[in-house]
């Protein structure tokens, strides 16, 4: 049992995460702008502040004396601030949450990265050099977002190196996380239920149809705290699903609707993700046990489901994403 400040603790990922982390029978304190309700079980402490403000973050880490820091507070949501500010906000963050975990004497830092590092929706186009995608593929952010994120692992990457004899760093890229009362209908980040995603696989196809249990991303959040000295440090971790959420095959769907990665999609197996996450299972033995086939069942069967419409005799089948407008109201 450890005792773990979760960064975020209030939000989408961080609800499972802090949830799932007192299961594992750790002790939980969340920091965040705000408290939750749901989150009052034993074990669990909200606490409510700004981490923006560094000296204040370094003297609340000094009076938690947490073991394992899980840094996920962040402007999570793509293009939701100008990309000076994401950038701005997101490192800020994190160095004055890392600053905090060395002086308070934390022995391990995980951090929230994303996959948009990898650059897919490109205004310019975009292209995967390998398919699926693992942590070898070349990182291309094209937005203040991604580009945060890119500049975290390098922090990360930076602190494992300054100070690697007494601190356990690394960063993990979930795919899109859908939290436990998505699945039974309320709206996932960019506002629409997983079925209306499935029914409309342009609006996953954005993002290569990657997503996460958010429940299964509390138990790598568990397994990398327990084996963070077996994981290089410093080292970034894709998370996902082990398929797409994507009801017809992976191939098919990533021709018709990203033809930048048409050709190497046919060395993916039908239902296969896109991105890879063996490394995480090689290092942690870390599987998700979830996927939107077992959550969703019945209702996930297309029949079942609110199938999308049939185009009308004339008109043009769903577009391939194309625009930066359609880009910018899905997130990558
Ligand atoms: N949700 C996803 O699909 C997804 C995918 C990839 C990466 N991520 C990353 O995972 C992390 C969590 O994402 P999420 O979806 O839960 O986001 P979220 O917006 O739901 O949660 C972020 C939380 O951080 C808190 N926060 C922001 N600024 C703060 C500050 N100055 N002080 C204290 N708390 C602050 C917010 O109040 C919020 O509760 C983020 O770093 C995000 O970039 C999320």
């Amino acid at each position: 049992m450890s005792r773990i400040v979760v960064t975020g603790g209030a939000g989408r990922l961080g609800r499972s995460v802090v949830r799932g982390l007192a299961e594992h029978g750790h002790e939980v304190v969340s920091i965040d702008r705000g408290r939750v309700p749901g989150l009052e079980v034993e074990q669990v402490e909200q606490v409510e502040h700004d981490l923006a403000d560094a000296p204040a973050t370094a003297a609340l880490l000094q009076s938690i004396r947490p073991q394992r820091i899980v840094h996920l507070a962040a402007i999570a949501v793509p293009f939701s601030a100008p990309d000076a500010t994401m950038m701005a906000v997101n490192t800020g963050l994190a160095f004055s949450v890392l600053e905090a975990a060395l002086a308070c004497g934390a022995e391990s830092m995980l951090v929230a990265s994303s996959p948009t590092v990898i650059g897919y929706g490109a205004p310019g186009g975009w292209s995967p050099t390998s398919l699926p995608i693992d942590e070898r593929h070349p990182t291309a952010p094209w937005n203040g977002y991604a580009l945060s994120k890119l500049a975290l692992e390098q922090l990360v990457a930076m602190a494992a190196r300054a100070h690697g004899d007494r601190l356990r760093i690394g960063a993990f890229r979930p795919c899109y996380v859908i939290a436990p009362e998505e699945w039974a209908g309320a709206p996932t980040q960019q506002g629409h239920t997983v079925l209306e995603r499935l029914a409309s696989p342009a609006l996953s196809a954005v993002a290569l149809f990657n997503y996460l249990d958010a429940r299964d991303a509390a138990d790598f959040v568990h397994e990398w705290g327990e084996r963070a000295s077996q994981v290089p440090n410093g080292e970034v971790l894709f998370v996902g699903a082990e398929d797409s959420l994507v009801r017809e095959p992976v191939p098919e769907a990533l021709a018709r609707l990203v033809p930048g990665a048409a050709a190497r999609a046919l060395r993916l197996g039908p239902t296969d993700p896109v991105f890879s996450s063996a490394r995480a299972r090689e290092l942690l033995g870390w599987r998700p046990r979830r996927s939107w086939r077992s959550e969703l069942g019945e209702a996930g069967h297309p029949v079942a489901a609110a199938a999308p419409a049939a185009p009308a005799p004339g008109r043009a089948p769903e577009p391939a994403l194309a625009s930066t407008a359609d880009r910018e109201t899905h997130r990558p």
